[in-house]
């Protein structure tokens, strides 16, 4: 809801969803701001199979094509779209700027990219706070085969946008409207629980005694928007 709303999305757009998971955002999107079309890309085979059979159920077939493809080598071509987004997995692309050179090629100038992404803190200055830091960081890392190339703080994040060409460029925090649901969601939850990788178990309970502030202090997790240039001149700022 949130990235269709930043990315101002509508009914002379078209798509791109990168990493769609399950598609429910594709298919939520489709509903609630009825773009164009979307595209979208997923590297995964077996999601992309599915997902087609879960648009088709829902009448929406017409307007979103699902492809096997990755997002850092899109089979797709230039300037073919309007909006690109990827929620929650740019993180792992192979590598983010590589992902990033791409998102720029396939919108026409104007596009727009928006990122829900997952980045690094600095570290913290007290010991304990950073080692909590680093553990988390590692079993997210491990979790979803994060590469190290990904690791970026936030200026270099910025920075990588910027140097993929992009003319306007916003990153927020979003992530107090994120981890303290989600810490208190695995401490009731333990089907949720048990979805942490198996040795992160143990040291995860022992996190859960620990507020969401402290649990999280490694992450990030931002809503990045940016814009192709036109050409005519554009500033840093909200889309
Ligand atoms: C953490 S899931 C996020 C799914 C979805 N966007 C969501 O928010 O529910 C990451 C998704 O990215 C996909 N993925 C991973 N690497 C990819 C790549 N290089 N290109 C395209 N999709 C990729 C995975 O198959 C998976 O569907």
């Amino acid at each position: 809801m949130l990235v269709a709303e930043a990315a101002k999305m509508g009914p002379a757009d078209d798509g791109v969803d990168v990493g769609f998971g399950f598609a429910d955002q594709d298919m939520m999107w489709m509903e609630r701001f009825s773009p164009r079309h979307i595209t979208g890309l997923n590297i995964t085979p077996m999601q992309v199979r599915l997902d087609r059979q879960r648009v088709q159920r829902r009448g929406m077939a017409d307007r979103i094509t699902l492809t096997e493809g990755s997002a850092t080598a899109m089979p797709l071509p230039d300037a073919c779209c309007d909006i690109v987004t990827a929620v929650e997995c740019a993180f792992h692309f192979h590598t983010r700027a590589d992902f990033l050179a791409e998102a720029f090629r396939v919108p026409r100038p104007g596009g727009r990219l928006v990122l829900a992404d997952v980045i690094r803190t600095a570290p913290e200055p007290a010991a304990l706070r950073r080692r909590v830091q680093e553990f988390t960081w590692s079993q997210f890392a491990q979790k979803f085969a994060v590469p190290a190339a990904n690791a970026d703080q936030r200026a270099p994040y910025i920075a990588k946008l910027r140097a993929g060409g992009f003319a306007t460029v916003d990153v927020r925090p979003i992530g107090e409207h994120v981890f303290p649901g989600l810490h208190r969601a695995l401490a009731e939850d333990p089907a949720l629980f048990a979805r942490l990788p198996m040795d992160g178990r143990l040291p995860y309970r022992l996190l859960l005694n620990l507020d969401a502030r402290t649990v999280y202090s490694a992450f990030d997790y931002v809503m990045a928007t940016a814009r192709k240039p036109t050409g005519k001149g554009v500033r840093d700022g909200a889309l």
